[in-house]
């Protein structure tokens, strides 16, 4: 795992641009795993702005988004095939259709799982996936006790992440769905490059955990650290808990060097 502590979110956003700027320009039929929720905010307005200043194109580009709400109206504003497209797809240049999300709405959700995991494979697996992580460890919506190994799956929430996710829901814990479609831990595994923001002290423990605990399903996140090529993109408050805060530092700028 590399690991980088950054002055400020805006300054994560730079570095995990320039990450999905260069892999465009080396492959721009690239496959890219979206995440949702507020940290990859300031992130896509940054892709935005550069696709604005014609530095970066998605013209040939696919993206799967790593999960999607059970039990939430297809036109729902808080569903996050909606969001991805409000926050990201509908800003830039995406091809029409370009843009995947687990399809909740069919009646068979098991099955509706099952495909996508096969769309991401048929499509070539996913060369970046933009990571989030939640205070309760989890990634994707991979809550604690769900095997390592789990691929494309129907999953419930946590009371945690449901409280946490309350404030897109006014407030109300019980217009929260209680579950899920979510990316398994074992598709995630499978991405090229797995690049995990996270943001103020909320998510402290989570990343003291994900950086220097043991691998647990207790705490699903750990599981990057089986990740051949994953990235930790951290501001201050994030990293406040590790104890190695300067030694990932020092490997971080030798790293850019
Ligand atoms: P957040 O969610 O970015 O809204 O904090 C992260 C997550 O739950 O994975």
């Amino acid at each position: 795992m590399r690991i980088a502590i950054l002055p400020t979110p805006e300054d994560i956003a730079v570095v995990a641009a320039d990450r999905i700027q260069s892999l465009l320009e080396r492959k721009p039929s690239a496959v890219l795993g979206l995440a949702t929720g507020s940290t990859p905010l300031p992130l896509y307005d940054e892709l935005t702005k550069r696709y604005e200043a014609g530095e970066i194109s998605f013209a040939n580009t696919q993206s799967f988004n790593l999960d999607e709400y059970v039990g939430l109206p297809e036109d729902h504003p808080e569903g996050y095939a909606n969001f991805i497209h409000r926050f990201l797809v509908d800003r830039v240049d995406f091809p029409k259709g370009a843009a995947h999300g687990p399809n909740v709405w069919t009646g068979d959700n098991d099955q509706a799982a099952a495909n996508y995991d096969k769309a991401i494979r048929d499509a070539g697996g996913i060369d970046l996936q933009i990571l989030g992580i939640g205070a309760d460890g989890h990634i994707g919506f991979n809550e604690p006790g769900g095997s390592f190994a789990s691929r494309t799956h129907v999953d419930v929430l946590t009371e945690q992440t449901r409280r946490d996710n309350a404030r897109f829901f006014d407030g109300d814990i019980t217009k929260v769905p209680t579950h899920c479609i979510t990316q398994g831990l074992g598709t995630i595994m499978e991405s090229g490059e797995a690049l995990l923001i996270a943001t103020g002290a909320g998510k402290a423990e989570a990343v003291r955990q994900l950086v220097e605990g043991a691998i647990s399903a207790r705490w699903p996140a750990t599981i990057l650290q089986m990740h051949p090529n994953a990235i930790v993109l951290l501001d201050e408050p994030a990293a406040q808990g590790l104890e190695l805060a300067d030694f990932y530092r020092e490997v971080w700028v030798k790293h850019q060097a």
